[in-house]
């Protein structure tokens, strides 16, 4: 089983305390990331591959020319939601303050968009060097965050400036500087988005309008959060969340399959896709012509979100969403959740277009006694955050 969590590069400079950064990368792994090292060169004089591959599980180069077809720099770029430099050395913070991208590390710090973190430790007279300090100024006026280094002995006799901080205080800063929340660390959470569709002939399906966005921006804030998501996703066109296991289905029935192999293990289940209620008797082999489509047999699909509920533990949370037109009736809604077995419903009007496709969305949360939350206009990421808040005070740790 591969499930997957948040991702982060540890990008290592050469100085003595590069050995630290072997504790802090196990903390890092500790908070639910996948962590990948990018060593500079001079860095592997102090510690070597050896280490980083063991320690992260993952293959490690310092070498811009590997695997050049890939575009290395930028694959490793996009696929982090953060990047940390420690030891950070005077070089380092020199080529990122002046856009110089000569090796690996500094091409990766040059093409991310994600929070970047550095970690400087050098000796007290570097840290103090005016030129350091103009760089360190400008890196933290461009958004960076360059933590202080801790006072304390140095490598040979003197003491000052310059100590590799403790690694429960870079944890804290980069924590709070990527506003990184840990509440769902060791959950699993699994999540369908998007739209089924139903196969009538080799070129039509029925289907409806669902992007997949509520869906996916749960899935993201989910593994934000620590989570490890899986994500079953259905004819949506969104890009692939990095640090999240897609399974990428069509049909109701291929939803179900995978529904089934992996409810099991999830602590929490957000039905957000939105489920053909009914597929053809038959496909049809060709195209049918104008004249045949006077009658297309239908049949009724599974009840996937019931289906689960009759074999749920009852420590798992199961979130259904419902969309309808007109006047959200919170009676009938209450109705739909209990008959589904859900603990949670989010009812959304989806009239006039509103909603589907869109970056924002309106609704009410609502639980077996009522309405839970009122929610006024706002953006599906934001939403995504509260239902999970809702969902997680629903969670039960009881081991059944
Ligand atoms: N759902 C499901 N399986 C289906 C239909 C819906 O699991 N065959 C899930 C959806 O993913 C959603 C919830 O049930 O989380 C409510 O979806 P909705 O379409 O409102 O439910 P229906 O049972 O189809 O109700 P209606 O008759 O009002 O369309």
């Amino acid at each position: 089983m591969t499930l997957l969590g948040r991702e982060l590069i540890l990008g290592v400079g050469g100085g003595i305390s590069a050995y630290k950064s072997a504790e802090l990368l196990r903390r890092l792994q500790d908070i639910g990331f996948g962590v990948t090292v990018i060593p500079t060169r001079a860095s592997l004089n102090f510690v070597g591959t050896a280490t980083w591959e063991a320690l992260s599980g993952r293959p490690v180069t310092e070498n811009l020319w590997n695997n050049v077809h890939e575009v290395p720099h930028i694959k490793a770029a996009r696929n982090s939601n953060l990047i940390v430099v420690a030891p950070a050395t005077a070089d380092l913070l020199a080529k990122v303050a002046s856009g110089l991208a000569d090796d690996f590390l500094t091409n990766v710090l040059s093409a991310t968009v994600s929070p970047v973190v550095f970690v400087p430790a050098m000796h007290t007279e570097m840290w103090s060097n005016p030129a350091t300090k103009k760089n360190v100024a400008l890196l933290r006026e461009r958004g960076y965050l360059v933590i202080e280094p801790d006072e304390g002995r140095m490598t040979g006799d003197d003491s000052g400036v310059g100590r590799y901080p403790e690694v429960s205080r870079i944890i804290s800063e980069l924590s709070a500087y990527a506003e990184l929340k840990s509440d769902l660390l060791g959950r699993k959470v699994l999540v369908t988005a998007g739209g089924t569709r139903e196969a009538i002939d080799p070129v039509r399906f029925i289907g409806n309008h669902s992007s997949g966005k509520q869906g996916y921006a749960i899935a993201k804030a989910a593994r934000n959060r620590g989570a490890q998501v899986v994500l079953i996703s259905a004819n949506s066109n969104l890009p692939n969340l990095v640090g999240v296991e897609t399974i990428s289905v069509s049909s109701t029935l291929q939803m179900q399959d995978a529904l089934n192999s992996r409810f099991s293990e999830c602590d929490l289940l957000f039905m957000a896709a939105a489920v053909a209620d009914a597929r053809p008797v038959s496909v049809a082999s060709e195209k049918i012509k104008k004249s045949g489509f006077d009658n297309i047999e239908l049949q009724l699909n599974p009840d996937l979100l019931s289906d689960l509920s009759k074999k749920r533990r009852a420590s798992q949370v199961l979130v259904a969403f419902a969309a309808e037109t007109g006047d959200a009736d919170i009676e009938a809604a209450r109705v739909k959740l209990n008959s589904k077995g859900a603990d949670l419903l989010f009812l959304n009007d989806v009239s006039h277009g509103a909603i589907f496709g869109s970056e924002k969305t309106q609704g009410k949360l609502i639980d077996s006694n009522g309405v839970v939350l009122e929610c006024a206009e706002q953006e599906k990421d934001t939403l995504a955050d509260l239902l999970l808040n809702q969902a997680l005070t629903k969670l039960g740790w009881a081991n059944d």
